[in-house]
């Protein structure tokens, strides 16, 4: 039988998490908003309903509300909640220890961190355990993320870090593409000819670099012949310290992950 699971929030995660994972499992959603909930029954095929029923009903319940909407949701689902549900949280900041609290003794609860590709089944996603989820509970919970992109196992610890990195990293990204495109444009090419050159720039790198079992510094030299084109622009990345950059956005925002920690 197909494992029942339900999904409380039916938002960009919440959707994104059913649409990947509908087909292997028996999903049901809870959504506050009646005509998101009306559109998410009709475009995926799923019994939406309240609270009570979905969480009655099934063994794994995902929670895919906003943190500041957390501790409302822990109150509603508490009263169905028992030792044989496995709550699944994919809230950023809340720790597993806040939610057993909250919970009731003995719940077993896996906190994920997934990322904005999820929505079109590319995600990464942390995975850590509290303290009463077992280890096929994290079995279960990389077979449920493993439906929207890979998932890694970590202990709750590094959570920050996954978020600093792999959390909020498509930010990361998209600021890449969008200064290679100004660049573009400085240099006189229009809006769309600037889009394709980068975008298809970086999808063949991208793709380069997945297909070629090379790490990226050797296929970078590879591209890069002394005294060179590239050379040159390299040369200004490296005086403007990228890596050090790097290190320190992405210290920042481990920093920012642990202080807005419940
Ligand atoms: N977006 C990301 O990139 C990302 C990455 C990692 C983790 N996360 C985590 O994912 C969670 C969800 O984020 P999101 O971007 O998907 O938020 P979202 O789009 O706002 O989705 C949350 C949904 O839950 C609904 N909701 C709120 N309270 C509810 C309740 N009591 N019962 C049923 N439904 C309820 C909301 O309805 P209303 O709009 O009517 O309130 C909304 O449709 C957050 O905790 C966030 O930390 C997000």
């Amino acid at each position: 039988m197909k494992n029942k699971i339900s999904i409380i929030g039916g938002g960009n995660m919440g959707t994104a998490i059913l649409s990947g994972i509908q087909r292997k499992f028996a999903v049901s959603i809870c959504e506050k908003d009646a005509k998101r909930g009306q559109y998410l029954k009709k475009k995926f095929k799923v019994a939406v309903d309240d609270v009570q029923s979905v969480v009655t009903k099934s063994g794994v319940i995902i929670l895919a509300v906003k943190p500041q909407d957390f501790d409302q949701i822990l109150a509603e689902v508490r009263p169905f909640i028992n030792k044989d549900k496995l709550v699944i949280s994919i809230a950023a900041g809340i720790p597993t220890l806040y939610i057993e609290k909250r919970l009731g003794a003995k719940v077993r609860v896996i906190r994920t961190m997934p990322n904005l590709p999820a929505q079109i089944g590319e995600g990464m996603t942390g995975i850590c355990k509290g303290k009463w989820a077992s280890s096929a509970d994290l079995s279960l919970a990389c077979k449920i993320f493993n439906n929207i992109g890979q998932t890694v196992i970590v202990e709750e610890k590094w959570i920050d870090a996954i978020t600093a990195v792999s959390g909020s990293g498509p930010a990361y990204v998209f600021l890449f593409v969008e200064c290679f495109i100004k660049a573009a444009r400085a240099l006189g090419f229009d809006e769309k000819q600037s889009k394709q050159l980068v975008a298809q720039t970086i999808h063949g790198s991208l793709n380069l670099l997945e297909s070629q079992n090379e790490e990226a510094g050797v296929l970078r030299s590879r591209v890069t012949s002394k005294g060179g084109t590239t050379q040159a622009a390299m040369d200004v990345f490296f005086r403007r310290d990228i890596e050090g950059i790097f290190v320190e956005a992405l210290t920042a925002a481990q920093h920012r992950a642990k202080q807005l920690s419940k």
